[in-house]
C-alpha cells in the first residue's frame, strides 16, 4: 500500500482544502431556510466521489433531503464495503458563542490538537469524518491499491433521525447489497488511545405542552388560583427522577440490559480521567445515577434530559403574566432492549396519568432511534482493529458510546451485515456545541488508517 500512502502525502494541501470548501456551505438539516445549501452539499458529496473516481454517482431525492450515492466495483470476488456518513449538520446556534464564524472555516491550534485543528459546524460530524472515507477511496483508487469495492451512501438527515433513509434501504437493498459497512460518525479515546465504537444508545424524542387557561392572564388577579402551567410542567419534570437519579417512570427500566460485574470491570479499565472531565467542562462535581460511573452513566445506562423549556414571558424587564402555555422537549437515551416506540408510549401514558385536572398535556413524538451493541469477534472489527494498530501502534479499545446514529440498527436487519464504527474525532470536539472543531491528525490518520481496513477486511475474507 506504499503508493497509496505516497499519494496520501502528496495530496495532504489538496484534500484539506478539499474538506474547507465542504464546511462552507451550511448544511443545516433541521432549518428549513437552508434546504438550498443542503442540496449544495449534496452536489458537492456526488462531485467529490466523480472526482475521486467513482461509477454510478447519483442524488436520490427523498421526501426530505437527498442521498448521495456512489461505487466502485472492481472485482465481483472481492468483499464489497458500505461506507455511510452524513453530510447535515447541526445548527450552528447560539453563534455567538463561537469565536469564529460557524461556516467559515480556519485552523487554529488547541491543547489536545497542537498540531492545528479545523474550526467549523460539521468539521468533526460528520463533514470531516465522512471526507476521510472519499479521500481514502481516492488515494486507493488512483493508486490501482483498492482491495475491496465500495460503496457510498452520505445522506443529509441524520441529524434530524433519518427518517426517509430506512425506506431508501428497503428500496435499494440490492444496489446497496454489501459485507459490511463502514461508519466513522463516532470517536475515539485520545489521540494516543484509539478505540473502535461498539455500541450506540436508541433515542425517544418528545415534545410535551401543557395548557392551563385559555389565555395569559394577570398573575396578580389569578395567580394563587389558577394552574401555572409552567409551574406544573416543572414538578412533573422534576418528579420524573428521584433522589438517586434514578428515572421514575413506572416500566422505564424493565427491559434494559444489566451487564455483569466483568462486563463493567472492563468498560472501566478504559483510561479515563476524572479530574480532566471535570475540568474541561468547568463543573465541581459530576452528576448522574447512583451506582455507576461516568463511564457507564454516559453509555451503558438509559437517561432522561430536557432539551429544552419555554413559555411565559421572557422578554426585557418584568411581565406579570400567569402564562397559558408551558413546552418542553425531552430526550431519552436507551439501551439494549429498550425500544424507542416503547418507551415513547411509556413516556406519554406516564406524562398524562401524572398530570393534574387543572391542566391539559399533550404528548407529540418526534424521531427515534434504537440501540446497537456490536460484536468483537467478528472479521469485520478484527480488520477495524489490526488497521488501527498498523498506524495508531496500538490495540485500540472496543468502547460502547453514549451517541445515536439511528440508521445503524437497520443495516443489521434490512441489510443484513454487520457494522464497523471507526470514528476519529474526539469527545472534546465540540460536536454540536460552539466551536465545533477536527484535529488535522484525526483528518490525516482517518485516512490513512481505511486503506488498511479495507486490506486487511479482504485478506480475513479471503
Ligand atoms: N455522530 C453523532 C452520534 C455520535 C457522536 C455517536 C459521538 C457517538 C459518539 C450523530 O451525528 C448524532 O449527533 N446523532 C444524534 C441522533 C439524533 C439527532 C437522532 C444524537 O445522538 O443526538
Ligand atoms: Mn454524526
Ligand atoms: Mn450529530
Amino acid at each position: 500500500m506504499q503508493k497509496t500512502q505516497n499519494f496520501i502525502n502528496d495530496n495532504k494541501d489538496k484534500f484539506l482544502n478539499e474538506l474547507l470548501d465542504l464546511l462552507k456551505i451550511p448544511s443545516v438539516s433541521a432549518d428549513p431556510a437552508y434546504a438550498g445549501d443542503v442540496r449544495k452539499t449534496a452536489e458537492f458529496v456526488a462531485k467529490s466521489l466523480n472526482d475521486a473516481g467513482a461509477d454510478k454517482v447519483e442524488i436520490f431525492e427523498t421526501k426530505g433531503h437527498p442521498i448521495v450515492y456512489g461505487e466502485k466495483m472492481v472485482d465481483p470476488s472481492l468483499p464489497t464495503v458500505l461506507v455511510y456518513g452524513h453530510y447535515d449538520v447541526q445548527p450552528p446556534d447560539p453563534v455567538e458563542l463561537w469565536d469564529s464564524p460557524p461556516f467559515e472555516p480556519v485552523i487554529k491550534k488547541t491543547e489536545l490538537h497542537p498540531e492545528g485543528a479545523i474550526f467549523a459546524r460539521g468539521a468533526c460530524d460528520d463533514k470531516g469524518q465522512m471526507f476521510t472515507h472519499v479521500k481514502a477511496f481516492e488515494a486507493m483508487h488512483k493508486s490501482g491499491e483498492l482491495a475491496c469495492n465500495v460503496k457510498f451512501m452520505i445522506e443529509g438527515e441524520e441529524e434530524v433521525g433519518s427518517d426517509n433513509l430506512g425506506l431508501f434501504c428497503e428500496e435499494k437493498k440490492d444496489m446497496l447489497s454489501c459485507d459490511v459497512v463502514l461508519i466513522s460518525d463516532t470517536s475515539i479515546i485520545a489521540n494516543n488511545t484509539p478505540s473502535i465504537s461498539v455500541g450506540l444508545r436508541g433515542l425517544s424524542y418528545v415534545e410535551v405542552e401543557v395548557v392551563g387557561p385559555n389565555k395569559d392572564l394577570h398573575s396578580g388577579v389569578y395567580g394563587g388560583a389558577v394552574a401555572n402551567p409552567i409551574n406544573i410542567l416543572s414538578k412533573m419534570i422534576a418528579s420524573m427522577t428521584d433522589e438517586n437519579n434514578h428515572i421514575t417512570i413506572p416500566g422505564f427500566y424493565d427491559k434494559v440490559e444489566d451487564l455483569s460485574d466483568a462486563e463493567r470491570e472492563a468498560m472501566n479499565k478504559a483510561p479515563f480521567s476524572l479530574d480532566a472531565y471535570k475540568k474541561a467542562l468547568n463543573v465541581d462535581a459530576v452528576h448522574g445515577e447512583k451506582g455507576y460511573t461516568t463511564l457507564e452513566r454516559a453509555s451503558i445506562r438509559p437517561t432522561l434530559d430536557v432539551n429544552g423549556i419555554w413559555g411565559g414571558y421572557i422578554g426585557e424587564g418584568a411581565k406579570t403574566v400567569l402564562p397559558s402555555k408551558a413546552f418542553a422537549k425531552i430526550s431519552m437515551r436507551l439501551v439494549p432492549n429498550q425500544t424507542s416506540d416503547e418507551i415513547t408510549e411509556i413516556f406519554k401514558n406516564h406524562f398524562q396519568s401524572i398530570a393534574p385536572d387543572s391542566v391539559k398535556v399533550e404528548v407529540r413524538p418526534h424521531h427515534g432511534g434504537e440501540p446497537v451493541v456490536i460484536p468483537t469477534d467478528t472479521p469485520e472489527y478484527q480488520a477495524a482493529a489490526k488497521a488501527m494498530v498498523d498506524t495508531f501502534g496500538k490495540e485500540p479499545i472496543p468502547q460502547r458510546g453514549g451517541g445515536s446514529i439511528p440508521i445503524v440498527a437497520l443495516f443489521e436487519n434490512v441489510l443484513n451485515v454487520k457494522t464497523v464504527m471507526m470514528g476519529f474525532g474526539l469527545d472534546s470536539d465540540d460536536i454540536h456545541s460552539p466551536n465545533e472543531h477536527y484535529g488535522l491528525f484525526n483528518y490525516y490518520k482517518g485516512i490513512e488508517t481505511i486503506p488498511h481496513f479495507y486490506k486487511h477486511y479482504a485478506d480475513l475474507k479471503k
